[in-house]
């Protein structure tokens, strides 16, 4: 019962979302529903729309038409304020690290002994212990993607949505940020990436959205998915052949 009730919980859905631009949809979904457990990674070629389905979910795009719906209630503010993102390039404040994220946790009213505290567990969790005042910018890029992801997660987020976080990153750096999701996602925060990588879809998702041509080809168990594919774009993706 308790399963079922944190799984209604994280229920996102998209109901006939569509975005054009100069008569071309770059985005068209009918209808698709992310109800978890687990995460949800996106795939797909380059200007698949992945990119643009996340910022929908996010509600940092509203669609030309269509709606998206968490727990069965139009995405509103008290919701969007629930949910992270972390993009491909962190934008990162020209601060310390550790101002990084006080300034997040300032925003939610924390008084200060507490901040001390909680900053202090996050730099923990994001393997940036003794990293507190070098300048954020001077972070090398996993160690400034931790550090966005640590941000994220300060909000005490329900949603993490990741565009692309390890795209730039050599294997041990994925490998943190892959840690960390994988973390984040045992608390409980619902998590919905996108990647390229397919063995990263393989190894984090319980789920995968299948993307081309601002449509999803292919939704279903991450295994089902990877190893028996059902749509011909998938097939050829996971090929590694061109899909255009
Ligand atoms: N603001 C925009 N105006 C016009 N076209 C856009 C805009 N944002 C994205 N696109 C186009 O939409 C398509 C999907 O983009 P995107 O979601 O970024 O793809 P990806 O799957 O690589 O993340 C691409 O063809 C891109 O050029
Ligand atoms: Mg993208």
């Amino acid at each position: 019962m308790r399963d079922l009730v944190s799984d209604m919980a994280s229920c996102l859905s998209v109901g006939g979302v569509r975005i054009t631009r100069k008569g071309k949809a770059l985005l068209d979904v009918p209808s698709l529903n992310l109800d978890g457990p687990g995460s949800t990674l996106i795939l797909g070629p380059n200007g698949a729309g992945k990119s643009l389905l996340l910022r929908c979910l996010h509600g940092l795009i509203v669609p030309d038409r269509g709606q998206v719906m968490q727990d069965g209630v139009p995405l509103n503010a008290e919701r969007k304020a629930r949910q992270g993102m972390v993009f491909q390039q962190p934008v990162l404040l020209r601060r310390s690290v550790a101002a990084n994220l006080d300034f997040v946790l300032k925003r939610q009213g924390l008084p200060r002994s507490e901040r001390k505290t909680r900053i202090q567990n996050l730099l923990t969790e994001g393997g940036l212990d003794g990293k507190a005042r070098q300048s954020a910018r001077s972070l090398s890029g996993g160690e400034a993607q931790r550090l966005a992801i640590l941000r994220a997660l300060a909000l005490n987020p329900e949603t993490l949505f990741l565009d692309e976080p390890t795209s730039a990153l050599d294997p041990s750096a994925t490998q943190m940020i892959e840690r960390m999701v994988q973390r984040a996602s045992s608390r409980g925060v619902r998590i919905v990436m996108v990647t390229h990588d397919i063995g990263q879809a393989r190894r984090l998702a319980a789920d995968i959205v299948m993307m081309q041509g601002g449509r999803v080809v292919e939704h279903g168990a991450a295994q089902q998915v990877l190893d028996a594919p059902e749509s011909d774009a998938a097939r050829r993706y996971l090929a590694g052949g061109l899909v255009t």
